[in-house]
């Protein structure tokens, strides 16, 4: 039976990669490796231009009634002047609080190829495999009370609300050990449980969690300043991380620049019910339009998608051999640009692709 896809490529350079990972799905499915039905719908400023909203509530019912969704990027500064409750990136929370995905794995992997390209020390940064877990539904960017008001003597008060319940803890925490269970056992969850009482509850749940139910797997603590200093430091020495919404997201785009770039990186946000898909980078409004976006974060998340809801690894290890091959070819887009190697557009990375496909 087919599986139904909703793409969601949004604003900036998510069109221009959406279009690449399309062309790719096109692809297995006239090679007879998947069956699938593509659908197509609005999200972020794209939306709002045309319907009012960064999240149109038929985005939300299709997204509920198909397999997988597959996400480019959200914003640009055409919408940075719009009040916070339709901007682009409300689309992108909207969608993932209303499918519940609590759950965001983005994984840092450094291509041999590509050890080089990372700002840092090819000794440090090559061989690194680290699982981020970082909870994708709760924490400071939903907590309330939030806003901006005035005060009786005229000044303004911003303010937002760091919050997490058990069960929200508790449901990560089991994500987090359940994935390290399939790599090396070890878990680092990060916290500021110094400063922070919602973080010091996240450390006591977590710790619970793993003594009830996963004896097996080692976990350790970390406060997130010492966290961002060893990612940079040893990276090699964690397995999976497992944080906060907002510590997720600073830790994720450090991790990122040690694979050489944040366009080489996927990631998968997963709930009970649903499961998207989406490169952890923005929507680049720098490059938009120019056809020099790395559309590789993409093309991986599609395979993350094989490999955790559509049920085909072979598919998932298929893509990712032939992103690696493609590199061994000496391409490269702007962004993992190395001496020696052959610069190529959004159009050309994903053509090559798609021909590696077809060759393995
Ligand atoms: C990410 C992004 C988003 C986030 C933005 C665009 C709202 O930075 O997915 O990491 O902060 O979660
Ligand atoms: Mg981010």
């Amino acid at each position: 039976m087919s599986r139904r896809l909703l793409l969601l490529p949004g604003d900036g350079i998510g069109i221009e990669i959406v279009d690449e990972a399309r062309k790719l799905l096109n692809w297995l499915v006239a090679a007879g490796l998947a069956d699938l039905v593509l659908e197509e719908g609005l999200i972020g400023g794209s939306a709002y231009d045309a319907t009012g909203t960064p999240l149109p509530e038929a985005t939300v019912e299709r997204a509920r009634v198909v397999d997988a969704v597959l996400l480019g990027a959200v914003g640009g500064p055409k919408w940075e002047g719009l009040d916070y409750a339709v901007r682009p990136e409300r689309g992108l929370l909207g969608i993932r609080k209303a499918l519940d995905l609590y759950c965001n794995l983005r994984p840092a992997t450094v291509f041999p190829q590509l050890a080089d390209a990372s700002t840092l020390k090819p000794e440090v940064v090559s061989g690194i495999d680290i699982m981020v877990v970082r909870e994708l539904s709760s924490g400071i960017y939903f907590g309330t009370p939030k806003g901006v008001e005035t005060l009786a003597d005229g000044r303004r008060r911003g303010f937002n609300t760091l919050v997490y319940t058990t069960d929200e803890i508790e449901r990560v925490a089991h994500s987090a050990f359940q994935v390290a269970r399939q790599r090396q056992r070890r878990v680092c969850s990060v916290d500021k449980a110094n400063v922070l009482e919602a973080t010091e509850l996240w450390r006591q749940v977590v710790t619970e969690v793993r003594n009830r139910d996963y004896p097996d797997v080692a976990l350790s603590h970390m406060y997130v300043d010492n966290a961002a200093m060893q990612l940079i430091r040893n990276p090699r020495q964690f397995d999976v991380i497992v944080t906060t919404n907002m510590f997720g997201d600073i830790l994720s785009d450090e991790a990122s620049m040690l694979t050489g770039s944040i366009g080489m990186l996927a990631s998968a946000s997963l709930g009970k019910a649903y499961a998207l898909y989406e490169p952890i980078h923005g929507s680049a409004p720098d490059i938009a339009g120019k056809g020099v976006a790395n559309p590789l974060a993409t093309i991986l998340s599609v395979a993350m998608m094989f490999r955790y809801t559509l049920g085909s690894p072979e598919v998932a290890a298929r893509i990712e051999a032939a992103v690696s091959r493609v590199l061994d070819s000496g391409l490269r887009t702007a962004d993992i640009m190395q001496p020696g190697m052959t610069q190529v557009g959004t159009v050309a990375m994903g053509d090559a692709v798609v021909q590696a496909m077809g060759e393995g």
